[in-house]
């Protein structure tokens, strides 16, 4: 059930050894066929992809307005390579004022959504064959470690640590690590780092990176990606390691976008804060790719951005609507327990769920129980191996992304039907 080859197993000597081995994406797969079981008339509920459905969440107005202005206004040219300077100087601002991190319009860079950054941030670090750590269950990684030809380090998380990767974990590994990549809010459990936690990780780090220093070796780098953060459930704060510990600014990058904090995953911007004095190799790269925004696209995300009273009106907003889906399906969940059971809802579209329904169907594995639940209940979810964590314990990501709180209700009547059989 992991994810599969693209090639087969037939091997094609026009291709690289790293397009012949390369995954596609097991998400993208399942909610492909989902899709199409909508198509053909089928009740499903879409819990699977970490989109966002127009038809419940849709981007700010003023984004549409000021996307419409650029576009009138001609500006149809090629933007600067590392974005176009107000759109930086506004991003720059906004996350010194909201996480205390200053890296100045010229330690941001954009492209087009967190993906071209967060592979740039990787190419500027990593040599082929270097320790790549990264938690698990997480979104992707195990991918990026097969593109970077490095050596990949699970740091494999359970229910009890909120399925974050912990400070002990690190320890262990941390002589072998050059880079680690971190996410909170967590895709995809929906879980976040407490300054505590995350706190012990950054000591971690610097200790290490203060004997490398003496013995002349390359430092541990952090990548911190946060394409959540501005998603979390009352009481939860986001954290940022800077914001804790001022000695990690130099080991960090840290990976922003706007497909998930303002729901605009197609409309492709991202972006990476990273001390000024390594970003003309991230500059020449998303250059050489070509993977800038649209410049309507920048030019829209620079006015919305100077205005962080009226971001902040609506990811509140965002906040409360994720709040209220999240809030039904732990109530109906909890009514199914011990059959159901979820880990507490945080931050970002997720919600961890374990369907321990083994004996109850006669299952023996996670791809059962998902057919089990797309087939004869009308659930669609993603089963945590997709996101590296191999053990059949029942674990899934259910995403609320893409569904009304009409359906969330439809669908709980429907599992709750099925499983008093
Ligand atoms: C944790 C995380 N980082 C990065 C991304 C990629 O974001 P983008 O669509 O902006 O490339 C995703 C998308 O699902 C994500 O979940």
């Amino acid at each position: 059930m992991n994810c599969s080859r693209l090639h087969g197993d037939m091997e094609d000597e026009r291709l690289s050894e790293m397009a012949q081995n390369m995954e596609g994406s097991r998400i993208l797969s399942i909610a492909g066929s989902v899709r199409k079981m909508i198509a053909e008339g089928k009740e499903v509920a879409p819990f699977t992809v970490g989109d966002f459905s127009p038809l419940h969440f849709e981007v700010p107005q003023k984004f549409v307005e000021l996307a419409h202005q650029a576009l009138d206004e001609g500006q149809t040219n090629y933007p600067p390579a590392a974005g176009l300077a107000e759109l930086r100087t506004a991003l720059a601002e906004w996350m010194k004022q909201r996480y205390e991190l200053d890296v100045g319009a010229e330690g941001i860079i954009v492209g087009s959504g967190a993906r071209p950054v967060l592979y740039a941030s990787f190419r500027l670090f990593l040599e082929p064959g270097d320790g790549f750590a990264y938690g698990v269950p997480a979104w992707n990684n195990h991918y990026y470690v097969h593109l970077n030809d490095s050596e990949g380090i699970p740091l494999v998380g359970n229910a009890e640590s909120r399925f974050l990767p912990t400070a002990a974990q690190l320890e262990k590994e941390i002589h072998r690590i050059r880079v680690l990549i971190l996410n909170s809010p967590l895709n995809p459990t929906g879980t976040c780092f407490s300054a505590e936690e995350l706190g012990a990780i950054c000591d971690v780090i610097l200790h290490e990176n203060a004997e490398r220093r003496n013995d002349g070796q390359k430092p541990v780098m952090l990548i911190y990606d946060q394409v959540y953060a501005t998603m979390t459930a009352p009481g939860v704060e986001h954290v940022h390691p800077v914001q804790l510990r001022q000695e990690m600014f130099d080991y960090t990058v840290t990976l922003d976008a706007i497909s998930k904090s303002l729901t605009g995953t197609g409309l492709r911007l991202g972006w990476m804060a990273i001390p000024p004095s390594l970003a003309a190799p991230v500059v020449a790269l998303i250059g050489h790719m070509g993977a800038w925004p649209a410049r309507p696209i920048q030019a829209a995300v620079a006015g919305l951005f100077e205005d962080h009273d009226g971001l902040d009106a609506y990811f509140s907003d965002l906040d409360e609507r994720i709040h209220v889906r999240m809030e039904i399906l732990k109530r109906r969940l909890s009514e199914m327990r011990p059959l159901v059971d979820f880990v507490e809802p945080q931050g970002g579209i997720y919600l961890s769920t374990r369907f321990n329904l083994f004996d109850k169907i006669g299952a023996k594995t996670n791809e059962e129980i998902r057919l089990w639940l797309l087939n004869e209940v009308g659930i669609a979810v993603v089963p945590f191996q997709a996101f590296g964590l191999e053990e059949e314990s029942g674990w899934f990501r259910i995403s609320v992304g893409a569904v009304g709180c009409d359906d969330i209700e439809a669908a709980m009547d429907r599992l709750e039907a099925a499983l008093k059989h």
